[in-house]
């Protein structure tokens, strides 16, 4: 209903069936805008020329493109009419969909060929800082460095929507960036799951209207304005693409949504004409724009943006048929190669091409970033992302102070900060024993699992060793959703373990943190983890964390060891089920027998610095980078 509030505009558009006419003016309007950035352009014109051997070889494909779009014109030369009266300026506007050729000749980065270079460099450690007895990072530093634009692109973002890490780290990072001198945007797709109270403070910022690929069609692109803590927020709407309940559904949807969503970015930045100095991209969803950048809007204003593009998981990658992807984009022929997006013998891969337009890659984590150039954690990418390896570097997630802080949470039963957790973490475990109708006891020993229930989270191994595991004093608290197997099995153990298991299979944000106040262990077993973020909540709470060394997860718990007694958790390689237990049990240990060891690993790990400062200004010194001036 309120939805209806928030875009009056929009629905008086989405009335008519949007007459070819309509799509002009749109076009048109970042017309002048691009005039403006010519010089900008001009300064990239030395690394388009290095490019150009390659363009020529593309070339012939190039040509193949332009006809498509020749054949497209028909209707847009109907438009003309009516947008040469709405603006003058369209004149240079209506090129727009011309000047897509050239630059489809320009569309050079896609390497024809790949030859992987075997440069599988050592896992650096991240570089954590020494324990330090504070807080909080210091807020208010002056920053120096150079003032750049970022234009944040993804498919979710806390508070509108989440399902996952994703989720924090487009709502976090951004709110760093701005505190390290940079002006950050954000895009999202305008899903009618964001709740309510978002909607109705979202502004109409304007509407225009976009073709995509072969379609043949013009489609609205609204964009609704939400600024919050210095972050502004556009909100790209689009009835016919964002209006399911979830903002994942299946490939067959997804698919045309994302490609919708990304062409639809660059050209809602060209229509705001705000010109970023980076356009930073997230996942297979995003992973489009640094292709569309470099080809169809290469001579748009947006042009001149470097890109960033980072994975935050590589087993998803948006892989569909070639003619499907090629109808849905209309993009040029030449990115279909083996360079970019092709994979195999039919199918185009959206983040294979992301990765191969992108001027730089991202993933979350050192060790992950490693790992994905191997064949076992390369999700068959890994000789492209070797071949890409000059580009590629880790840095590892933090967290939101604001959002995850003990002292001030107000989701706990009691607050706490490192200076008297001891005092007050058990009350925390005694009301969530009694919330989830868990035999109240502050001496047992509660291990929290909060995960999305798939495959990549060693459940497989908890589920083998539960049985092992419930030995009394032990209790199990499970929150999450997904793999119904998964599900189904919590479901079992906690019938079968009353009073000491709880299988709480549901996506609850403020159960999660009376979960990280009130549990004492939590376990991230994962077979694979980018980075993961529930093990640095954890840690922030006092809670110590049982991880499998993969991913972030290495780079960011140190093993505790028990002869020094140094460490921020407990650790396992392998993945195996018994491994794990053990990790369990060494824990367990700790805790039973040497409980004034656990209490020194509990405020070390308050104390440990999960920030975001350290890491968001390494993105700031990659944006640098890329933007030397
Ligand atoms: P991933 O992104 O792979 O799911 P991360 O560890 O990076 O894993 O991030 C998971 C995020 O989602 C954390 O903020 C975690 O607290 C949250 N989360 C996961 N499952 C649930 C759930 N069922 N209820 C509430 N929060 C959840
Ligand atoms: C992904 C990864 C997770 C990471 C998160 C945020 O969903 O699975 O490890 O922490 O993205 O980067």
């Amino acid at each position: 209903m309120a939805n209806k509030k928030a875009q009056p505009k929009k629905q008086a558009a989405a009335a008519k069936p949007a007459p070819a006419a309509v799509t002009k003016p749109a076009a048109e309007k970042a017309a002048p805008a691009a005039k403006k950035a010519e010089p900008a352009a001009e300064k990239t014109a030395p690394a388009t020329k290095k490019a150009e051997p390659a363009a020529e070889k593309a070339a012939p494909a190039a040509k193949k493109a332009e006809s498509a779009a020749e054949k497209a014109k028909p209707a847009a030369k109907k438009a003309e009419p009516a947008a040469e009266k709405a603006k003058p300026a369209a004149k240079k506007a209506k090129p727009a969909a011309k000047k897509a050729k050239p630059a489809a000749k320009k569309a050079t980065p896609a390497p024809a060929t790949e030859e992987p270079k075997p440069v599988v460099e050592e896992p650096k450690p991240v570089e954590q800082e020494p324990v330090q007895p504070k807080e909080e990072a210091p807020m208010e530093q002056p920053y120096t460095t150079p003032r750049r634009s970022i234009a944040f692109i993804g498919s979710e973002c806390h508070p509108f929507v989440k399902t996952g890490g994703l989720g924090d780290v487009m709502y976090a990072l951004p709110r760093e960036l701005v505190k390290q001198n940079c002006d950050v945007r954000v895009i999202l797709p305008r899903y009618a799951c964001i709740p309510q109270k978002y909607q109705d403070q979202m502004v109409y910022r304007g509407e225009f209207y976009m073709d995509l690929g072969e379609t043949g069609r013009s489609y609205y692109v609204g964009i609704m304005e939400y600024i919050c803590d210095g972050v502004v927020y556009d909100f790209i709407d689009n009835q016919e693409f964002f209006s399911a309940g979830n903002p994942y559904i299946s490939l067959v949807d997804d698919i045309p949504k994302y490609c919708y969503f990304s062409k639809a970015a660059l050209a809602a930045l060209n229509f705001m004409n705000w010109i970023p100095d980076i356009i930073h991209c997230h996942d297979w969803q995003a992973a489009l724009v640094p292709v569309y950048l470099r080809t169809l809007f290469q001579d748009s204003p947006v042009g001149r943006a470097k890109t960033v593009l980072t994975i935050h998981n590589l087993r998803f990658q948006g892989i569909y048929n070639i003619p499907t992807l090629r109808y849905w984009t209309g993009l040029p022929e030449e990115v279909f190669s083996m360079g970019a997006l092709k994979q195999g013998y039919e199918d185009a891969n959206m983040l294979k091409g992301g990765l191969a337009y992108a001027d730089r890659i991202t993933t979350v984590s050192g060790t992950y970033a490693w790992e994905i150039q191997t064949p076992e954690y390369g999700e068959q990418l890994e000789d492209h992302l070797r071949y890409h390896s000059y580009k590629l570097r880790g840095i590892v997630n933090g967290i939101d102070y604001g959002m995850w802080n003990p002292a001030t949470d107000p989701a706990l039963a009691v607050n706490y900060d490192i200076t008297n957790v001891l005092d007050h973490k058990w009350e925390n475990k005694l009301a969530l024993q009694q919330e989830l109708g868990l035999v109240q006891d502050q001496g047992k020993f509660v291990i929290g699992l909060i995960s999305r229930l798939t495959n990549q989270k060693g459940l497989d191994l908890v589920n083998a060793i539960v049985p092992e595991l419930m030995d009394g004093n032990t209790q199990v608290i499970v929150l999450g959703t997904g793999d119904k197997q998964y599900e189904d099995t919590f479901r079992y153990y906690e019938n079968a373990y009353r009073g000491m298991f709880s299988a709480c299979i549901q996506y609850d944000e403020s159960r999660a943190h009376r979960i990280y106040a009130g549990a004492d262990a939590l376990l991230v077993p994962s077979r694979f983890e980018p980075c993961g973020l529930t093990q640095l909540n954890a840690m922030h709470y006092g809670t110590l964390p049982i991880v499998r060394e993969t991913g972030g997860l290495k780079d960011t718990v140190e093993p505790y060891n028990i002869f020094t007694g140094d460490g921020n958790g407990f650790t396992f390689d392998q993945y195996d089920a018994g491994l794990l237990l053990d990790a369990i049990n060494r824990a367990k240990t700790e805790y039973f027998v040497n409980r004034y060891h656990w209490d020194e690993v509990v405020q070390r790990d308050m104390a440990k610095d999960v920030s975001w400062q350290n890491s968001a200004s390494q993105y700031k010194d990659l944006y640098l980078e890329l933007t030397p001036w």
